[in-house]
């Protein structure tokens, strides 16, 4: 018999205020970028079918509110997630100091089953921007301390590395499942 694997996978994206969480994914799924910034109040999910494995699967893509005042909204939608992509923005080491905290986040309110072995992708975006390798293997040396993190510099404007990132988000997120 078939095996009853879940025809979807669950995506969270995480970070703070303007790194490009909804620019990333609205790249990713419409093709499209908008200059204009909009904040994203509480979470909502796009979807994108996609194929991972030789499997036809769908991808529940959840854009959550960087904003402090707005974020507390977005933790009821952690749990069951198969994945949890944490996103910085490369001009604002800032937001790259706040990846153990949106890290930290995450663990706590979906609380998975191993929380050392869960699968993290981490993506410092707008790199159309700026291109900065000493900031950049800091964030690359962040994920090899953390285990199952895979990293990718990403422009949600031109839509460089995009693909790339969603296609390891979906295989570690099917993985995961
Ligand atoms: P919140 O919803 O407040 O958490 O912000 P967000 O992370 O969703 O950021 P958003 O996608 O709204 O992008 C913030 C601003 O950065 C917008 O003005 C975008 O046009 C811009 N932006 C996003 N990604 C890129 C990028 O790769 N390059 C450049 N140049 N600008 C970007
Ligand atoms: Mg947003």
């Amino acid at each position: 018999m078939e095996s009853m694997k879940r025809a979807f996978l669950k995506i969270i994206i995480l970070g703070d205020s303007g790194v490009g969480k909804t620019s990333l994914i609205n790249q990713y799924v419409n093709r499209q970028f908008y200059n204009e910034y909009k904040a994203t109040i509480g979470a909502d999910f796009l979807t994108k079918e996609v194929i991972v494995d030789n499997k036809l699967v769908t991808l529940q893509i959840w854009d959550t509110a960087g904003q402090e005042r707005f974020a507390s909204l977005g933790v009821a939608y952690y749990r069951g997630a198969d994945c949890c992509v944490l996103v910085y923005d490369v001009t604002k080491p800032t937001t790259r100091d706040s990846l153990d905290k949106w890290r930290n986040d995450f663990l706590e309110h979906a609380n998975p089953l191993h929380h050392d072995k869960f699968p993290f992708i981490v993506i410092g975006n707008k790199t159309d921007l700026q291109k900065n390798a000493e900031n950049n293997a800091i964030a690359q040396s962040w994920c090899n301390g953390k285990g199952n993190v895979s990293y990718f510099e990403t422009s949600a404007k031109n839509g460089n590395s995009v693909e790339e990132a969603f296609d390891t988000i979906g295989q570690k997120a099917l993985e995961q499942d």
